[in-house]
């Protein structure tokens, strides 16, 4: 800056400098744990994407246009299962504005899923890829599938996975139906012996259906090719994921594929692999010689991307007369659709209650059905479901209180590994939401409130893993007007990414927020992030945020000393202003350390730290929720969710209960009313929309009330976070089926529970 004196420091415009600048050895200058008194992290701030997505101008995969672009639709199979005798193109290819038609005659034979095509002339379910036609509008590239001629051979169908299971049944694979062959199991100690110890013992089976992810947003790509380099924007989460299948898929390597997401409408796991429709649209523009557009509307969205596979559970639990459990055994088979995909639901029966004997049997079948993904913490949320009933049953038959039950059964160490946890304060948990909700009013015994409306409590437990891990790497850049850019190569999917990293970074430079840009999933230009997934972004990208953002402070105190010519022990680091503590004459901003240190930029790359070895991390939460039902029409209301966790670290209020909200919300949906029908005349589904498949809207919501009894997990990283995204939703199903149990007396044993079902129920 002209007129400002330069302060002298030794070779400092020299070159040797600047290389022995980045010599200088990084520690960790300051200790900034949760007994800090912190100003900006933990506190309800404002998303900072929150203007671009209330005012419109946030740019969705949707919204990208390109010079030249086309546009892609697609042909799905109309039954549920065929084999494609002949595909006729000819005259869809003359059609207006078409410019290419893709088969699996012209496609080269791509591997999907390890045992399919990308275009596969045995179509396993309505939906399955059967031609894509790329034209010059939408309305031209419609107009033309009519025009395409497909001759099938209608194949018998199996949508019952019992059916499905059976020898006799219609295979999907030449290997059968039942993936891998058999069950997968798990046991630990001898269950037989534990059930002859029981003085109590109740069997059950609780079923749960198939959930259909419906984000807001449909699967969406552009992709575009400039020579050999493809550039795909998506609708992902998981921007590294997308790359390394579209590469594998065209056998490019993946340094040619740059992958761009910069705002999502939910994913809930159905966004967390690569699509065959990226691919699919990549081939084409590679050989039309311009930008493709596809995505999914919402009738294939119903079909074809994804779902949590339904749940048929045979529980048995056992337990002493003071309430000790003595046994717990688990059958479970899953219907994950046409091609292969988990369906095990059983990890909460194995690890939250303390049980020396556990049995686990679990099927995944395939059945001529759209494919199972993963779904807001995939198995849990029906695995609570199943666990928590027959726990509340077994509490009834010994006459316990079911809290109290299962504060009897309270695991001190995990009991799958014997390991300690990191922390756990679920007991806080309990006793905090119990107190919240009422727990001793509730009505006892179960349906013995007078009048037509019956008030019912119940409540379930959450178990999820959640601690995050590396790799996750930020690069952190400043530049000499004090302004930062922190990269990551994982995404915001809608969650509070962009947030938490600008909050992480304005702390630890002392600095303003609006100084810290945030940049996000672009392949190109981010380090290594990780997948959305696992409620594991926040836990393993914050503490590279603030790893990135404490190496740029060591950075920043070691050019200060050399500018000011005071050792770096001497000085002091406050708000973005370096001092020293003998002479306060001697000081100097940050900003003007990079300028004068003539790079520019100042730059800077944080790392996730491995987690520490011999714990479980776990995160741990209890929800209690208030429910009314009127046992004339069957109708069950949700009045009020108590929801309290042990998440370790709060890093944001807002965007905290934010997922709360959507994950207590989507929970009441999976309880009352969201499920996937299929005819099992004609193997179609019928609820294609999203009014036949139902999602809960404003007048469903109850009021929440969130509680967090943890403050921070030291083991765990330098932040101390677990992931809420998939802890706010696991409970919830189990708790409202509880509650509806407490309110009328009869349980509700196949989800979801609609007044159809509670009718029955009460006329026994
Ligand atoms: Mo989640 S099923 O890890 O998006």
């Amino acid at each position: 800056m002209p007129g400002r004196k330069i302060i002298k420091a030794k070779n400092f415009f020299e070159e040797d400098f600047i290389e022995s600048l980045a010599e200088v050895p990084v520690e960790k200058i300051e200790s900034w744990g949760a007994d800090t008194k912190l100003n900006i992290v933990g506190k309800p701030i404002p998303r900072v994407d929150g203007y671009d997505k209330v005012s419109g101008t946030a740019k969705y995969t949707f919204d990208i246009k390109l010079p030249h672009l086309t546009y892609a639709k697609i042909l799905h199979s109309p039954l549920p299962h065929a084999k494609i005798k002949s595909i006729d193109t000819r005259q869809a290819k003359k059609a207006p504005g078409v410019l290419y038609i893709l088969t699996h005659e012209n496609c080269p034979p791509i591997k999907w899923w390890r045992v399919t095509f990308l275009f596969d002339p045995h179509v396993r379910n309505e939906g399955d890829e059967v031609a894509c036609v790329v034209a010059t509008s939408e309305k031209c590239a419609e107009d033309a599938l009519k025009l395409i001629k497909v001759e099938y051979e209608a194949l018998p169908f199996v949508i019952d996975p019992e059916k499905a299971m059976q020898t006799d049944a219609p295979r999907l694979y030449d290997a059968g139906n039942i993936l891998g062959g058999g069950p997968s199991k798990y046991a630990r100690g001898d269950v037989e012996k534990g059930f002859a110890e029981a003085d109590f013992i109740v069997e059950d089976t609780i079923s749960t259906q198939v959930e259909v992810h419906n984000p807001t947003e449909p699967f969406c790509s552009v992709v575009n090719w400039d020579g050999d380099q493809l550039t795909v924007w998506d609708s992902t989460q998981t921007i590294f994921g997308v790359r390394s299948s579209v590469a594998g898929a065209l056998e490019i390597p993946e340094s040619h594929v740059r992958v761009i997401k910069k705002y999502m409408g939910g994913g809930f796991g159905s966004k967390l692999e690569g699509g065959k429709y990226t691919v699919i649209a990549a081939i084409i523009s590679r050989e039309i010689g311009r930008p493709v557009k596809i995505y999914f509307n919402r009738k294939q969205m119903n079909l074809n991307a994804g779902n949590r596979p339904d749940s048929v559970q045979k529980l048995k639990a056992g337990a002493k007369k003071d309430g000790t459990l003595t046994a717990l055994s688990h059958y479970s088979h899953a219907a994950v659709g046409a091609h292969p995909s988990g369906g095990g639901c059983s990890w909460p029966l194995r690890a939250i209650y303390k049980c020396p004997n556990v049995k686990v049997e679990e099927y995944s079948v395939m059945i001529n059905a759209g494919r199972a993904r993963p779904f807001r913490a995939p198995g849990h949320v029906q695995g609570t479901v199943g666990l928590e009933s027959i726990m509340d049953e077994l509490a009834e038959k010994a006459g316990l209180d079911p809290l109290e039950f299962r504060l009897k059964n309270y695991a001190e160490v995990d009991p799958v590994s014997n390991q300690p946890y990191t922390t756990k304060r679920l007991r806080e948990a309990y006793l905090r939401g119990s107190a919240a909700i009422g727990w001793n009013e509730r009505q006892n015994p179960a349906g013995s409130q007078p009048g037509p409306v019956k008030i019912g409590i119940g409540m379930a437990t959450q178990i999820w893993w959640g601690g995050g891990g590396p790799p996750a790497y930020v690069t952190m850049k400043m530049s000499g007007d004090g302004s930062v850019e922190v990269l990551c190569g994982t995404q915001d999917i809608g969650t509070g990414t962009y947030t938490f990293m600008a909050q992480i970074a304005a702390e630890v430079l002392e600095i303003p927020m609006e100084k810290v840009t945030p940049i996000l999933g672009d392949t190109a230009a981010c380090p290594y992030g990780p997948t959305s997934g696992g409620s594991m972004t926040a836990p393993s990208v914050a503490p590279a945020v603030r790893d990135a953002a404490e190496q740029m402070k060591a950075k920043l105190i070691s050019g200060a000393a050399a500018l000011l010519e005071v050792p770096e022990t001497e000085l002091q680091y406050k708000n973005g202003v370096i001092t020293s503590i003998k002479d306060a004459k001697k000081t100097i901003k940050i900003d003007n350390i990079v300028r004068r240190m003539r790079l520019g930029t100042l730059v800077t790359t944080g790392a996730r730290e491995a987690n520490p070895v011999g714990y479980q991390i776990n995160s741990f939460g209890t929800q209690f929720a208030k429910v009314a039902v009127d046992t004339e029409t069957g109708k069950v209301t949700v009045l009020k969710i108590v929801a309290a966790h042990d998440i370790g670290r709060v890093l944001n209020k807002m965007t905290l209960e934010n997922q709360f909200h959507g994950g207590i919300i989507q929970g009441l949906g999976f309880a009352l009313m969201e499920e996937r029908v299929i005819d099992p005349n004609t193997g179609l589904v019928l609820t294609k929309n999203l009014h036949d498949y139902k999602v809960p809207l404003l007048l469903d919501t109850p009021e929440i009330e969130v509680i967090i009894v943890s403050d921070h997990d030291p083991l765990i990283s330098n932040m101390g976070v677990k992931g809420i995204g998939e802890p706010a939703m696991i409970p919830t199903p189990a708790a409202i089926t509880n509650a509806v149990y407490n309110a009328i007396g009869v349980r509700i044993k196949s989800l979801p529970i609609t007044p159809d079902k509670v009718l029955m129920a009460l006329q026994g």
